[in-house]
């Protein structure tokens, strides 16, 4: 994971150097000074503040809060929903509009360059993966529908989900199961989860003689982990494809796709990885492109899979990745996996001296370090969360899904204890 590349000395552009440059001027900056030039633009987002912070309590990440829009003294406790970029990611995008606006076709070629040379490779270096597995998405969403899609399949053949999906990864198959007459069988996972052992167990008591793939996910809508690798390595001993839904986990904790050992992997980057909305990636494994292909090229091939939705793109969007990969790895997904289990952590010991609560998220090795999921006896969650959020000042969600009615909390490294028993608090008044 390349977390100690140090920004401040690619050089920096000040803002006054930026007005009226021209694509030729930006590169001879070199990509990466191009890319704090777009990052620090106003000057209040430059980089070189920020510090790794030491420990996982709330005095060393006050300095982390301060970098985030929001207004003080609102609680943002819905990350799992739609992450909260850091204001070096607003002002990339910004600047990055501003450059395509006053010189179109530099700012497009300047913006294309960046996202090749700088934004794919650096994220697919985090993620363990080759720049040549990887491509840029609008969200996770359309990965899974293209990872879906993709699968070489006939009809009558069968593929596993969970009955823990999220829509946005059981439509795609649904809509295979219409068109294709694929047959979509479900195995039903219990929340809270069973053993790691159990839930492998499951899909293989599934398999039959037509199964060609599986598919789940890497954490689930209400944070639920699921065993990954143990799932990816018994479908290859059974010769199938294993399809991953990663939304709810890259940017939360480190995540090595080449050691999970998936086929396709499909995720948010607007989500914990704090990028601008409307931002994620596909993952489709080098030695899987023989049987996952592109649903856009009539002459792609193993060398040149094309998967890339063609045409013209929201570029300063997809730029502005390098400003949170930036923020990211200055942070450490390390210490931000740490963080935000210490701040669930805390929220499940609050909640826990309420003999009204019944936890839901499973142990440490199972549940997301930052997503937490409970019912409270006597209320309705889609009735209490906007009245809880009115009386903290703060965002939370519902998660009435799995059989639950339950709320979901979900905390990233810019919360703080002091938010989170606001919230426990106005919850159990
Ligand atoms: C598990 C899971 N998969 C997929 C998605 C869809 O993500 P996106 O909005 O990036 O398409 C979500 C969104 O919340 C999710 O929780």
């Amino acid at each position: 994971m390349p977390s100690d590349r140090d920004i401040t000395e690619e050089g920096s552009v000040s803002c006054s150097d930026a007005p009226g440059m021209g694509r030729r001027d930006w590169l001879k900056l070199g990509a990466g000074a191009a890319l704090v030039g777009f990052s620090a633009c106003d000057g209040r987002g430059a980089l070189e503040e920020l510090r790794p912070p030491a420990g996982a309590a709330d005095d060393a990440w006050r300095a982390v809060r301060g970098r985030f829009l929001l207004e003080p003294g609102r609680a943002y406790l819905n990350n799992a929903s739609l992450g909260m970029p850091p204001r070096e990611v607003v002002d990339a995008v910004c600047e990055g509009y501003r450059h395509l606006s006053s010189e179109p076709l530099d700012g497009k070629h300047l913006l294309q360059d960046q996202i090749a040379e700088e934004v794919v490779p650096r994220l697919a270096t985090l993620l363990g993966a080759s720049p040549s597995e990887v491509v840029l998405t609008r969200n996770a969403s359309e990965a899974l529908h293209l990872q879906t899609t993709g699968l070489d399949l006939s009809p009558g053949d069968e593929v596993l989900i969970t009955s823990q999906e999220h829509p946005a990864g059981r439509r795609p198959w649904l809509f295979r199961a219409a068109r294709d007459g694929v047959a979509v069988n479900e195995v039903f996972v219990p929340s809270p989860l069973p053993t790691e052992e159990e839930i492998v167990e499951a899909f293989a008591r599934a398999i039959t003689p037509r199964t060609r793939a599986i598919a789940f996910c890497h954490v689930t809508r209400g944070g639920h982990r699921y065993p990954v690798r143990a799932l990816c390595e018994m479908a290859r001993s059974r010769g199938l494809v294993s399809l991953v839904d990663g939304a709810q986990a890259v940017g939360q904790f480190p995540t090595h796709l080449g050691e999970l050992g998936c086929d396709a992997y499909s995720a948010s980057l607007h989500k914990w990885m704090l990028g601008p909305s409307g931002t994620g990636f596909l993952y489709v494994r080098a030695a899987a492109r023989d049987r996952i292909r592109s649903a856009f090229a009539h002459d792609a091939s193993l060398e040149s899979p094309a998967f890339d939705p063609p045409g013209t793109l929201d570029l300063p969007v997809r730029a502005a990745l390098s400003s949170a990969l930036d923020f990211v790895e200055t942070l450490g997904l390390e210490r931000i996996e740490a963080r935000c289990r210490f701040l669930s952590d805390h929220l499940k010991a609050r909640l826990s001296e309420s003999s009204r609560v019944t936890l839901l998220s499973s142990n440490a090795g199972q549940s997301a370090p930052g997503s937490t999921i409970f019912e409270v006896e006597g209320i309705d969650a889609l009735e209490a969360v906007p009245l809880i959020e009115s009386r903290a000042d703060a965002h939370i969600d519902e998660h009435q899904r799995d059989g639950h009615n339950a709320i979901r909390i979900s905390t990233h490294v810019y919360n703080t204890t002091e938010e989170v028993d606001r919230v426990v608090a106005a919850l159990l008044d």
